[in-house]
């Protein structure tokens, strides 16, 4: 299958107001697709809809070609959320090998995906005790055992150093090299260039769909900051953003 995820006319409305305005696009199976745009855009209402946990107004959402959220998309589909979903009263070590346990793999592959994210040292520390950063990390660990075909992650390298982030996407790289389908949201447009493909969002649209090259050579600009800054321009040419209100 070519596309992992097919979303087609997709809208939301939270409380009668919208928020993603019919949202149309695919996701290519085996690759890291970004979804970039700046906090409060609709990025994990999107994603939500994506694991089928969304109420949706309009559209349709398929997922390895089952609609979002069917039954048998179940241990096919993994999802990190921005709120870390592990057990805070066990350990780092014992959160993995819960969670293994419950995915039927091995407690070896569950140190080693300890080791993938880093946290290796801290493997007996109380996630109570962690940082964000950490228990992140954990919480991805954790999501990594399930070993999903498509990997739905909300913001997962907030907070982490330099070093880290840049592991973790290599990381997500050998996954995707390995057919996985990764979907990574990001408010940080220095990750989007990490990515094979991207989606750029504001205010609940879509404003492009392409990979990194395409819009650097569409936009005439190798920084894809300033690539989304005339992007933005481009689709509201009436009201130009001042420089601080579209930096993400
Ligand atoms: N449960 C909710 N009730 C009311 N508004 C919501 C709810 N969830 C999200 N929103 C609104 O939807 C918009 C998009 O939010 P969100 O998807 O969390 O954006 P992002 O992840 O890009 O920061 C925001 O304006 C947010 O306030
Ligand atoms: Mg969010």
């Amino acid at each position: 299958m070519a596309h992992a995820i097919e979303v087609n006319g997709l809208a939301v409305d939270i409380a009668g107001r919208g928020i993603l305005h019919g949202l149309t696009f695919a996701v290519p199976a085996g690759q890291v697709t970004g979804l970039l745009g700046p906090s409060g855009c609709g990025k994990t209402t999107l994603l939500r809809c994506v694991v089928g946990v969304q109420v949706i107004s309009a559209g349709e959402v398929q997922v390895l070609g089952e609609p979002a959220g069917s039954a048998r998309l179940r241990h096919r589909v993994g999802y990190v959320t921005q709120a870390p979903s592990i057990y805070s009263d066990l350990s780092i070590r014992e959160n993995v090998h819960y969670f293994a346990a419950v995915h039927g793999t091995s407690r070896r592959a569950a140190d080693r995906a300890l080791a993938d994210v880093g946290l290796s040292d801290r493997a007996t520390q109380k996630v109570a005790t962690l940082s964000g950063g950490q228990r992140a990390r954990a919480s991805l660990a954790c999501a990594l055992l399930s070993a999903p075909d498509v990997l739905v992650l909300d913001e997962p390298t907030v907070g982490l150093d330099p070093v880290l982030r840049h592991d973790l996407w290599a990381h997500f790289h050998n996954l995707a090299a390995g057919g996985t389908t990764l979907f990574v949201s990001s408010h940080v447009m220095d990750e989007a260039g990490r990515c094979n493909r991207l989606l750029l969002m504001r205010d609940g649209r879509l404003i492009a769909d392409d990979t990194p090259r395409a819009l650097r050579t569409e936009t005439g600009t190798d920084d894809l900051e300033e690539a989304f800054l005339r992007l933005i321009q481009r689709v509201e040419p009436a009201h130009p953003m001042p420089t601080e209100e579209v930096a993400l």
